[in-house]
């Protein structure tokens, strides 16, 4: 059994969680998914630098400094023996008596464990199918949230219409995916969504631009819609251990010739190499 990190304490999976905990009543809390390659992490202090963000934007401290979490992250790898597959870590605001309001004297209560996970290897390989869904989450989509239940709702229409992912639109508007971030490529230059407060500003996602700005790839961070979605010469999403997944057919629809395209391909070449 994996071993869990508690408050700091390396606990087994038997502890309990409270029923006033206000990440469990309220979703009042913060997470980060962290990948993990050849038993190393990768774009930890990019993940930990968004988590204190995060932890920023809904005024709650976090349990330590980043320094001592990202020490006992390394020993929670460390200790389990994780090799390929990812840390989840969440942070809730604590325990208290259940009012909405923001309780004063709580202390934040972290967990964090490992996790098996292979990337999608079949899927970046070969390319996948994605539904389109109306985003119907909240406007702070840049903050690393406990509150997943639209995102579990779209993934969940995904995987019932034979879909790895849902990308959603606002108003026509692509902002991203359930669980990632949606590039389009048209005429040779990839587009996604600005990072504002419509979408997750992924690690994945800003590993990426920087591959394309170091490799020349002409990149524009810019609002497109369902139509130019459609029509785009390739398309794919990205998110941490899932990496880059080239999206070959949008509902029924084709995308470009059905085959992950080209720019797709070096980008996906390109991130591998920097995951070495
Ligand atoms: N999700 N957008 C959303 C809504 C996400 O949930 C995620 C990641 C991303 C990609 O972010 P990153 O590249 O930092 O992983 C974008 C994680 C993996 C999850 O909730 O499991």
């Amino acid at each position: 059994m994996n071993k869990m990190l508690y408050n700091q304490t390396i606990m087994d999976r038997s502890r309990l969680i409270d029923i006033e905990d206000r990440g469990y009543q309220f979703g009042d809390g913060v997470y980060e998914v962290i990948g993990v390659y050849d038993g190393d992490f990768f774009l930890l202090d990019d993940h930990l630098r968004r988590l204190k963000r995060s932890a920023e934007a809904i005024q709650m401290m976090l349990p330590c400094p980043i320094d001592t979490l990202k020490d006992n992250l390394k020993q929670l790898v460390t200790m389990n023996q994780l090799k390929e597959g990812v840390v989840y870590l969440q942070i809730s605001r604590g325990v208290a008596e259940r009012w909405h309001q923001y309780p004063s004297n709580v202390s934040p209560v972290l967990v964090a464990y490992t996790k098996v996970e292979e990337t999608m290897k079949e899927e970046a390989k070969n390319g996948a199918k994605a539904i389109i869904t109306e985003d119907i989450r909240w406007l702070r989509c840049d903050i690393k949230t406990l509150n997943l239940l639209p995102n579990v709702m779209a993934k969940q229409k995904a995987v019932e219409n034979n879909a790895v992912e849902a990308i959603l639109h606002r108003e026509g508007i692509i902002t991203e995916a359930s669980a990632s971030n949606v590039f389009i490529v048209k005429d040779n230059c990839v587009m996604t969504h600005p990072a504002n407060h419509f979408i997750l500003n992924g690690i994945t996602r800003m590993k990426i631009l920087e591959l394309c700005y170091e490799t020349g790839i002409p990149v524009r961070e810019c609002a497109f819609t369902i139509d130019d979605l459609r029509m785009a010469d390739e398309v794919f999403i990205s998110a941490t251990k899932l990496d880059i997944v080239p999206i070959v057919f949008v509902n029924d629809h084709k995308i470009g010739t059905g085959d992950p395209g080209e720019i797709t391909r070096e980008i996906i070449n390109c991130f591998a190499a920097a995951i070495q």
